[in-house]
């Protein structure tokens, strides 16, 4: 591959210090520019934003709140499409005191959620990229409550989807919690609904037919008080609607009139994300982490193979990928020897679209139960599995397990793949470090799969991160020397450059400082040499990341700057972009400096 100037990838930099800065922190030589902000206008008709006249018509049309995943697909040799997440709303930072009643402030959070696609275009400097005018991007668009979804697979149409709204169970109204997601090898967008629990309130009763099931996902009626606003969040009435979230979401950005859709056949759990690769056989492999204490890694397999090319044949086949095919759940098994942590493992089965493998649960009760199926066959727990992708320059699968506080207790007992029990902190920057209970810092597990084809069921693995402070002992940085890498805490999503080094981004840093981006080699003579390459404004976790153009351009987003505990609008804890006196989630974009 040609060396290209200011390749993310290949440049050196001095790697940045742990800091508590109200700033995104870039190393010497590189610079930052906000591509997109909470409140500006995505489509064509939307107003300007002003944060003491929002309206639920204004949010429907603006780029929404806490921005996650981002996806980057090319549409021309300047132009590409900007795709974007939406997870979460926190009133406490959106709205000034005395200025919305609750009602109103629920229907504008209710429209902040959901995605947004926008247009964007190449600056001067190679690497960097500005918003599109909106008024003529022809592919922005704002997906929230007010976008129909089609659900697809197995379980659409089951009675527990239906609902008041739609009696057939097959159109879901919105996508709820999006955290992080994947760009298909087709060049769609998955997109994984997380928390969705916390949205559904309860007038009185909880339907009893449903209490494992709300047990297992924490559905309990301690939701926001929307069904003030909109009924389908009271579970007396509505008892089917939560069992509408919790997909995996696929969204053709190519074309704005498509209608996203939602796929039962990757399960239903608190979907991190998904991540696509192509076995050698040609079908496709999504793998997908399962975001609770305890829970599961999971991988897809479809029926079907991939078509290669352009045309629209191929591209509407590949849309059918993900409505056939079996799922699994992984189970680890450590080696018992002390050189390193490691082992084998399995993926075992639990359905294909046609034939459940778990006793006494039929295929759409796998799908619409995933988690109590799984509970079912052994899996391993794991310590919140996030962000799950396959590296496309080695083949191996990424895994960033966040932290567990419960590990290492009687009903989490610590194993060869969650091994560590206690770990180093520390309260602030520059306090010395304090022993916790529980994996408080994270790991990164590197998963080969058998004969390197995604499609197979045995897998080796190791756990190439042990993160945290690498003065604790604890720590581990695949054998790399701990005097020379960055500290890093709380890993929440991968991603790749060409060169399969792995990009790191963390949520929840319990060693004093901001949150930031990661640079790895996985391989040679610097593998595990772990170097902080952006950190980001108080408050906030990185989210993204994302390498473009050619490895030149890296895209990150600021999720939630200034959320500190007791933040309010009036006094945050950050301001940043700096372009107001209130913080604004928004996506940067970072590159060499001309
Ligand atoms: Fe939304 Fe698991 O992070
Ligand atoms: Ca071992
Ligand atoms: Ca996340
Ligand atoms: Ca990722």
């Amino acid at each position: 591959r040609a060396a290209v100037s200011g390749d993310l990838g290949r440049t050196a930099f001095r790697a940045v210090p742990p800091n508590r800065r109200d700033a995104l922190v870039t190393p010497e030589g590189f610079r930052s520019d906000v591509v997109a902000r909470w409140g500006d206008p995505v489509e064509k008709g939307a107003p300007r934003f002003d944060v003491r006249r929002q309206t639920p018509d204004s949010a429907a049309q603006q780029f929404g709140y806490n921005c996650d995943y981002v996806g980057v697909l090319p549409i021309s040799g300047s132009r590409a499409l900007l795709v974007v997440n939406h997870e979460y709303t926190d009133p406490n930072l959106m709205f000034p005191a005395d200025v919305y009643d609750e009602d109103t402030q629920k229907r504008i959070e209710i429209l902040s959620h959901g995605m947004s696609v926008l247009e964007i275009v190449r600056g001067r400097t190679p690497g960097s990229w500005l918003r599109a005018d909106h008024t003529r991007a022809r592919h922005n668009r704002r997906i929230s409550a007010r976008t129909a979804f089609t659900m697809t697979g197995p379980a659409a149409g089951d009675a527990r989807l239906r609902t008041t709204a739609d009696p057939a169970g097959r159109t879901v109204m919105g996508t709820l919690n999006n955290c992080a997601g994947g760009t298909t090898p087709w060049g769609t967008v998955l997109s994984g609904e997380e928390n969705f629990n916390q949205y559904f309130d309860a007038s009185g009763d909880l339907d009893p037919r449903y209490a494992d099931s709300y047990k297992r996902i924490g559905v309990t009626g301690a939701g926001r008080g929307w069904s003030s606003v909109d009924p389908r969040f009271d579970l007396t009435t509505e008892p089917h609607e939560p069992f509408r979230f919790g997909w995996v979401v696929e969204l053709d950005p190519s074309d704005p009139r498509s209608t996203p859709r939602k796929h039962t056949m990757l399960g239903r759990f608190k979907h991190e994300g998904a991540n696509v690769a192509i076995a050698k056989d040609g079908r496709a492999v999504a793998y997908m982490g399962d975001d609770e204490r305890g829970d599961y890694l999971y991988k897809f397999v479809s029926r079907d193979k991939m078509k290669k090319g352009e045309g629209a044949a191929a591209r509407r086949h590949n849309m059918t990928l993900l409505t056939h095919g079996t799922l699994y759940v992984a189970k680890l098994v450590g080696d018992g020897t002390e050189d390193g942590y490691d082992g084998t493992g399995e993926w075992i089965r639990l359905t294909s679209d046609t034939t459940s493998y778990v006793e006494g649960m039929s295929v759409a009760d796998v799908l619409i139960d995933t988690r109590l199926a799984a509970d079912k066959v052994g899996p391993t727990r794991m310590d919140r599995p996030e962000d799950v992708e396959p590296n496309p320059v080695n083949g191996k699968v990424y895994v960033a397990l966040t932290n567990n506080s419960n590990r290492g207790s009687a009903t989490l007992p610590v194993d060869e793949a969650n091994p560590v029990g206690s770990s180093m902190t520390r309260p602030s920057l520059g306090a010395p470090l304090e022993q916790k209970s529980g994996n408080r810092n994270g790991y990164v597990l590197e998963v080969t799969p058998a004969r390197g084809d995604h499609a197979t069921t045995t897998f080796t693995w190791d756990l190439m991160l042990v993160c945290g402070d690498p003065a604790a002992q604890e720590t581990y940085f695949a054998g790399f020397d701990k005097s020379k890498v960055s500290p890093i805490s709380c890993p929440d999503n991968v991603a790749f450059d060409s060169e399969g080094n792995l990009w790191i981004s963390t949520d929840g840093n319990v060693l004093g400082s901001n949150d930031g981006i990661f640079r790895v080699p996985t391989a040679g003579p610097d593998r595990g040499k772990v170097e902080q390459f952006v950190t980001v404004p108080r408050g906030a976790e990185a989210c993204g990341p994302l390498l473009a153009d050619k490895d030149r351009s890296l895209f990150v987003a600021v999720q939630h700057p200034g959320e500190i505990d007791g933040a309010t609008f009036e006094a945050p804890a950050s301001t940043w972009p700096h372009t107001d006196d209130f913080p604004r989630p928004s996506i940067a974009v970072v590159y060499k400096h001309a």
